[in-house]
């Protein structure tokens, strides 16, 4: 869809209209967890471990309690009497509360305190004493494999080693058979480290238990508030926290990404003591908490094997993978895939045979495994293709476009089922990448690249051609803690016609107030500007699993229209009573109905919506109401090509990205600017993880990149140009078309980088570069292939 099919006044699919939501923002006017005052409202601050590994010999509160203002100090001793100190993760493992015998990570929650200012709770914090003995800490995933690691998950009486699942997925035997017959091979071992999601905003809540009406409301940071509501309700029911007596409140959100879906401890901590004084709680991280303490993501070490004929066709792909979780593993994947979707790893290209081996390993660090703006393990897998299809275009000295185009899934192979089992739904990769390479100059570059070789120039040329898989999801395959993964929208026009829908999804910056309302404009002819869109709140909104992994359009904007659809079919047979013939004898256009052969008489679906409500046939319910609970049948595969120029200084060995062009396809689109916005964020989120970012941790299990000294965050200096631009396949099985777009350039980007560096080093006899590709690491490169003294 190229062309709108409404007015701008409309504003339906197609139209660049500006965000809603932008008014309240840019005047500083959005509520935001901790713009939420309550009248009496208490504080929490938590004393944190500084140990990766301790048990816990002593806490002792009582300079804490001598602190002017201090309350209580809450321990898991006092939450064990209520059975409250351990919770669920997503992912059925279980996650300390408050610990009672031992810390697992540097930075754990170890007790909290309850003040009545923010600054009472921090003191307090300070001076809670807490005896610790160190235990030896378990940092690598591959030494917590090794026989006679220490077993870390005590608590687990059966537990012997420190291996969480081993999951695989593939055909083994026919994959090892195409390796032992392939013409060439290469092997490579890839690390994708830990990164964190960083949003502007830390996660909080304000917990407030209204002892009077017996009612737990619950403003928090969190981006699927169904999802917790009856999370809490399962793990409170037996405290009296009924899930009808539960409401959570998801308001405006500073940034998601992933990092908002799981729920941490300081979340329970203030839920319970606000239950236990009846009165509101407020708990807000800091930053250094949110960095040190929240999950991560990645943090997986792959080795990859691809195998080709001589010809440049590829054959079958081979992963083994070790995933670092941290003590636990709390990853927001579906249940039935421990990997998230890593299993699309086959990415772009008809690959007969492939197998994925992945297991999961616990360490003394924080949980990890969050799907940071990314469809669940889609980047560590974007990543991998990538780089391995780069590396065998190079060792077969064929250009890695051309290799890329003999070996993509062609347009006529769609719905395309892959070796390891999903469904394509479409795609028109090869066009991508010629509207990439014609935006680029690609022909142009190389030649400028074999000149700047002849001087001695380090420039490379680095292509991703990625397929994204969101939308999660069909609820036959996908739920999180038994809840199916749908979505919903819930629409109600008033008599005037205008309107109010409501989602189960939430958004946290994606200007869903605006595409929402543009999908239902499109659908109904009502102009997006006279349609309020609410999320996040339980005791209205319908029941939805939030948004992450890009899932709002693929899931809940299908929703939007088939709800809106069930308006269009009421409002037809209230139309065709008002111009007194069959409901079949109309012709509907959005917004209007008129008779057949006879287009001057018609009525609007304002004349509908009144008549819903003033004068509706005898017989037929009053009201305009619809609700749609919307079950995918399949997922939707956006894809892109993106191509990235570097020039790298040999002197200091620092990548400067020159050039970055990237086509994304979203089949239809409903927004532009913001599809834009989407991509300009994203690829940000994308040269961040491939030049910069990094949480690692010493062998003590300190934790390096714990605060923004040195954990790289992109400014406006590091971040390039970005030229974009977008070829449009349309979703086959999607009601108005649609794929996702949050992710696409997240996932797509970092993989496109490190293809240009090591292009611009192959001649040394660089094969891999793993990400972060930081000016230490490139130089240290540059040094050991004598380039640099
Ligand atoms: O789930 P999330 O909102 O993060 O991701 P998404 O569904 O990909 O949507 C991100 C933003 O882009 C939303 O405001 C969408 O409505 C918009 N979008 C669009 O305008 N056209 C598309 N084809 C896909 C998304």
């Amino acid at each position: 869809m190229t062309t709108p099919k409404t007015s701008p006044e409309v504003g339906g699919m197609g139209h660049s209209i500006k965000r809603k939501e932008d008014p309240r923002f840019i005047r500083g006017k959005g509520t935001y967890v901790d713009d939420v005052v309550l009248p009496g409202m208490l504080y929490l601050d938590i004393v944190r471990s500084p140990h990766a590994h301790a048990k816990i010999v002593k806490i002792d509160t009582a300079k804490a309690m001598a602190v002017p203002g201090v309350l209580a100090v809450i321990t898991g001793a006092d939450l064990a009497k209520y059975n409250l100190h351990w919770m669920p993760t997503l992912m059925s493992d279980t996650q300390m509360v408050l610990p009672v015998e031992k810390v697992m990570y540097q930075a754990q929650e170890v007790a909290a305190v309850l003040a009545t200012t923010r600054y009472a709770a921090a003191d307090g914090a300070a001076a809670v004493e807490v005896d610790y003995d160190p235990l030896p800490a378990v940092v690598s995933p591959q030494k917590a494999l090794e026989p006679g690691a220490p077993v870390l998950r005590t608590d687990k009486k059966d537990k012997k080693d420190n291996h969480i699942w081993h999951w695989e997925w593939g055909d083994r035997a026919a994959t090892d058979r195409a390796f032992s017959e392939a013409e060439v091979t290469v092997r490579e071992q890839i690390y994708i480290p830990r990164i964190h999601v960083a949003s502007i905003e830390t996660c909080g809540c304000v917990a407030y238990f209204d002892k009077v009406n017996d009612k737990l409301t619950v403003w928090m940071t969190t981006q699927a508030p169904h999802a917790i509501r009856t999370v809490f309700a399962l793990v409170a029911g037996h405290v009296g926290l009924a899930e009808h007596k539960i409401r959570i409140i998801s308001p405006d959100i500073g940034g998601g990404f992933g990092g908002k879906v799981p729920v941490y401890p300081g979340y329970v901590i203030a839920v319970a003591a606000s239950v236990l004084t009846g009165k509101p709680v407020k708990w807000i991280e800091d930053r250094m908490e949110n960095l040190q303490a929240d999950s991560f993501a990645r943090d997986y070490h792959i080795t990859a094997e691809l195998a080709a004929k001589k010809d440049g066709t590829l054959t079958a792909l081979r992963i083994k993978t070790l995933a670092d979780h941290g003590y636990t593993d709390a990853a927001a994947n579906p249940s039935k895939f421990p990997a998230g979707l890593f299993h699309v790893c086959t990415g772009s290209y008809d690959l007969k045979a492939a197998h994925v081996e992945v297991d999961g390993a616990y360490t003394n660090k924080p949980p990890g495994g969050i799907a940071y703006r990314c469809s669940f393990r889609v980047t560590e897998a974007v990543h991998t293709i990538e780089r391995m299809v780069d590396i065998m275009a190079h060792q077969l000295g064929q250009d890695p476009a051309e290799f890329r185009k003999k070996n993509f899934i062609k347009p006529e192979q769609f719905p395309y089922k892959s070796a390891l089992g999903w469904e394509y739904d479409s795609g028109n990769y090869a066009g991508a990448l010629d509207k990439a390479m014609q935006t680029i100059g690609y022909a142009e570059l190389k030649r400028e690249q074999a000149e700047k070789r002849q001087r001695g120039e380090l420039m490379g040329i680095g292509i991703s051609s990625f397929t994204e898989i969101v939308g999660a999801g069909p609820s036959k395959h996908f739920d999180i803690l038994g809840l199916k993964m749908f979505d919903s929208c819930e629409i109600r026009v008033h008599p005037t016609g205008k309107a109010i829908a409501r989602f189960g999804t939430k958004s946290q910056g994606q200007g869903h107030e605006t595409t929402y309302a543009q999908i239902l404009a499109e659908e109904l002819g009502i102009p997006a500007k006279d349609i309020q869109i609410e999320e996040g709140d339980t005791d209205t909104a319908p029941y939805g699993l939030g948004t992450y992994a890009s899932r709002s359009t693929p899931v809940a904007g299908a929703a939007a229209a088939v709800a809106a659809r069930k308006i269009v079919d009421k409002a037809r047979r209230l139309a065709a009573y008002l111009l007194e013939v069959a409901p079949e004898d109309l012709v509907y256009e959005p917004g209007k109905f008129s008779v057949k052969g006879a287009p001057n008489r018609s009525k609007t679906i304002q004349d509908c919506a009144f008549a819903a409500y003033t004068n509706h046939p005898q017989g037929m319910e009053a009201g305009l109401e619809a609700v749609s609970y919307y079950d995918p049948p399949n997922l939707t595969y956006p894809f892109g090509s993106y191509i990235c120029v570097v020039d790298i200084d040999k002197g200091t060995g620092e990548v400067k990205v020159r050039r970055f062009v990237a086509i994304d396809d979203c089949g239809n689109i409903i927004n532009p600017m913001i599809v834009q916005g989407q991509v300009h964020g994203g690829l940000t989120m994308g040269l961040a993880p491939a030049l910069l970012e990094e949480i690692s941790y010493d062998e003590h299990g300190n934790v390096q990149g714990g605060s923004f000294i040195d954990y790289l965050l992109p400014t406006a200096v590091e971040t390039p140009k970005w030229e974009t631009g977008h070829t449009i396949t349309p979703s086959p099985h999607h009601p108005i078309g649609a794929k996702g777009i949050g992710e696409s350039a997240t996932v797509g980007a970092p993989a496109a980088i490190a293809n240009a560096v090591v292009d611009a080093l192959w001649h040394l006899g660089v094969r891999h570069v793993d990400i972060p590709i930081t000016p230490p690491k490139v130089w240290k490169l540059l040094r050991e292939k004598g380039v640099t003294e």
